[in-house]
């Protein structure tokens, strides 16, 4: 049977899922939101419930804070799947349905999203992460590859460590991509200019890391032992930029002394790097 989808919640990631399945031609029978946002050709529903007595598989696409209270709210049967995107969250927060005989289970996007058009693009190729029994699972890999996603299956107990791992490829880069733009202030250049230049560099260096891996792909002063040029950063930072450039560049040394620094030139680097 195919399966009547609907959401609770019209996020970022409700809406998106919700556009990309109906794009498919699946069943995307109806959602809900708390400020009544909607979502487009979908049946917006006034009450959480009605979502439930008009669907089979349930996203519950709020806020990580609100999945647990959104999903107790509502009256759930044996024949709901109510699945959860927090990568960050363990199926517990699923319990009331679970206890009222529906199945529970996760689908976490590996991918930040944007706006819908962006974000069903870069999709495609992406890792959808999921946790539920058997059948569950076969059904939400279903659904991920209809986005062009590939499903992952990880051992229950871990998420937070999954989802702090996550951060570091999600929201950090994104960070220092900002850290990176904000220093061509200085040459004068606005952010838009500067992430013109930066984000082909970012790409190109994910493309390396992905051919070779993030020790092959090293490059830069670091990899090559370049202690003077490394001063000369140093010297040029203002000072509340200095911190993450230390911390960074001594996990960076690391990878550099795994592809071969020799031993010296890194204690060198390090005593550079380590001094206040
Ligand atoms: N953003 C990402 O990149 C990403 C990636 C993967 C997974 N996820 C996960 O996907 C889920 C949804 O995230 P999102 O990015 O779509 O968030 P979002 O864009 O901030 O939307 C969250 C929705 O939750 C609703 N909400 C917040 N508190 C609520 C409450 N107390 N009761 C009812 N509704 C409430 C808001 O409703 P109103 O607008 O109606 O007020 C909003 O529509 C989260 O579990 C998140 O961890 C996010």
């Amino acid at each position: 049977m195919t399966p009547r989808i609907g959401f609770l919640g019209a996020g970022r990631v409700g809406t998106t899922l919700a556009l990309g399945w109906r794009r498919v031609g699946r069943d995307v029978r109806a959602a809900w939101s708390r400020s009544g946002r909607k979502i487009s050709d979908v049946e917006c529903l006034p009450a959480p419930q009605d979502v439930l007595d008009a669907c089979d598989v349930v996203f519950v696409t709020v806020a990580d804070a609100a999945v647990e209270s959104t999903a107790s709210a509502v009256t759930w049967s044996d024949r709901h799947l109510a699945v959860h995107c927090a990568g960050a969250l363990d199926l517990d927060v699923l319990e009331a349905a679970r206890r009222a005989g529906a199945k529970v289970a996760s689908l976490h996007p590996l991918q930040t999203f944007a706006d819908p058009d962006t974000t069903l693009t870069t999709l495609r190729g992406a890792a959808f992460t999921i946790e539920g029994d058997d059948e569950s699972a076969a059904l939400l890999s279903t659904l991920a590859s209809d986005l062009g996603g590939r499903s992952l299956r990880l051992p229950a107990g871990h998420r937070a460590l999954y989802h702090a791992s996550a951060q570091y490829v999600g929201a950090f880069l994104t960070t220092l991509l900002r850290e990176s733009a904000f220093l061509w202030r200085a040459l004068g250049v606005s952010e838009r200019d500067a992430l013109a230049a930066l984000v082909p560099l970012a790409v190109g260096t994910l493309r390396s890391a992905e051919a070779v891996g993030p020790v092959g792909a090293l490059a830069g002063p670091l990899a090559r032992g370049d202690a003077p040029t490394v001063e000369r950063h140093l010297a040029a930072l203002p000072e509340a930029h200095l911190d993450l450039y230390r911390a960074l560049s001594l996990r960076a040394l690391e990878l550099a002394r795994e592809r071969g620094l020799q031993d010296d030139v890194a204690a060198r680097l390090f005593a550079l790097l380590e001094s206040p």
